[in-house]
């Protein structure tokens, strides 16, 4: 035996070692999902993966007692205003811009150590009415002028915008609305580098439903960021919202979908999770809603450049569902009561511990 084998098998059994002291622990993290729910909220399970586990809110809910607690109690660390960034409250009247609503979640999510997403800045919906009244030769200008003013306000707080929301129809054609009928699809080229001037450092998405797996829309967006990124457009991600049902099956593609974001050089984000269901709820459609929550989080963790998962609210009691769906609901991890569903959380929490795959 030379002296320079006998390092090398000690290292090899030291290694030996530690490989089995991880697989033991790697085993301890991953089977008791509900302990390991107990132990700790869902943001320190993604944290300790470099993702974060984030949630919408708005009013009324912020004046819930009960439901701030657990909003600001450690099981997420990332929040969305889910109203009050959008146009139709930022800039009411052309101009005059009141952030006061926005300022306050803003404000609550970075005093509890969230990170904020800024949604959203140019989008067709939700918008102030005086903007489709405009002649088209004014468009590119109060457009620049609302991203510049609402991106610089809110600088080195929010970390991402989703600068433009819902661009695509669903056969993967420009959604025609007020600024793609004034500028061509050009728009979004403009609203990003806009944004960009106002605050360098944000991270800027475009943001879209139905993209979750491939398909034209899909297609359509992801051709999108490919000929954004060769004109150097600064664009830095996707945003997928992930408003499933139990109804419509599972987009099957969607880690591969990510992954060929990510590919891209972008990152990726599952930016408005929920699972609705047609009521009354059951015993199987709560199985197939479980089953989509652990498959989204899981394509989420396959995708390293997937940064994390953030739900549309989290709670039944203050869902958008039930009002633009009707029939519909129960598609959050807390119910109407505030309690915890815990065939939900379980397995997002086990889904966040999982060791990731490949794709
Ligand atoms: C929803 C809000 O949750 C509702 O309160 C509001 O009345 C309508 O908009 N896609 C989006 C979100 O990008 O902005 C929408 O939020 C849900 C669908």
């Amino acid at each position: 035996m030379t002296p320079r084998t006998r390092p090398r098998r000690r290292r090899s059994a030291l290694l030996a070692g530690f490989a089995a002291a991880l697989t033991g622990l790697a085993t301890a993290v991953v089977l008791p999902a509900s302990s390991a729910s107990a132990a700790t909220g869902l943001a320190a399970l993604a944290a300790a993966k470099g993702r974060f586990f984030g949630t919408a809110t708005d009013q009324p809910e912020l004046s819930d007692t009960q439901y701030t607690s657990i909003l600001t109690g450690g099981e997420f660390n990332q929040l969305t205003p889910g109203n009050r960034l959008k146009w139709q409250f930022t800039e009411p009247v052309q101009g005059q811009f009141d952030f006061a609503e926005a300022d306050r979640e803003v404000n609550l999510g970075l005093a509890h150590r969230m990170k904020v997403r800024g949604h959203t800045l140019v989008w067709h919906s939700q918008l102030a009415g005086w903007v489709t009244a405009l002649p088209s030769d004014q468009v590119q200008a109060a457009m620049e002028h609302h991203i510049t003013t609402e991106v610089s306000h809110f600088k080195g707080r929010v970390f991402a915008w989703d600068v433009v929301n819902e661009p695509f129809n669903e056969d993967g054609t420009f959604r025609a609305d007020v600024f793609s009928n004034a500028m061509g699809s050009g728009y979004i080229a403009d609203a990003l580098r806009t944004a960009h001037a106002a605050d360098p450092r944000a991270k800027l998405y475009l943001n879209d439903y139905n993209i979750e797996g491939t398909g034209p829309k899909s297609d359509a967006m992801y051709n999108l960021a490919k000929s954004l990124l060769a004109q150097g457009v600064p664009l830095n991600g996707i945003g997928f919202q992930g408003h499933l049902a139990v109804q419509y099956g599972f987009p099957a593609t969607m880690a591969a979908n990510l992954q060929r974001f990510a590919d891209l050089g972008l990152d990726v984000g599952i930016t408005e999770l929920d699972v609705r269901m047609p009521l009354p709820e059951t015993a199987e459609k709560d199985a197939t809603q479980d089953l989509y929550y652990h498959n989204v989080v899981s394509a989420c963790m396959a995708v390293r450049r997937c940064v994390g998962v953030t739900v549309w609210d989290f709670t039944d009691k203050y869902s958008w569902i039930p009002a633009f769906f009707p029939g519909q609901g129960a598609p959050l991890p807390w119910d109407e009561n505030l309690v915890k569903k815990p065939h939900v959380y379980d397995t997002i929490a086990d889904a966040l511990c999982a060791r990731p795959t490949t794709t």
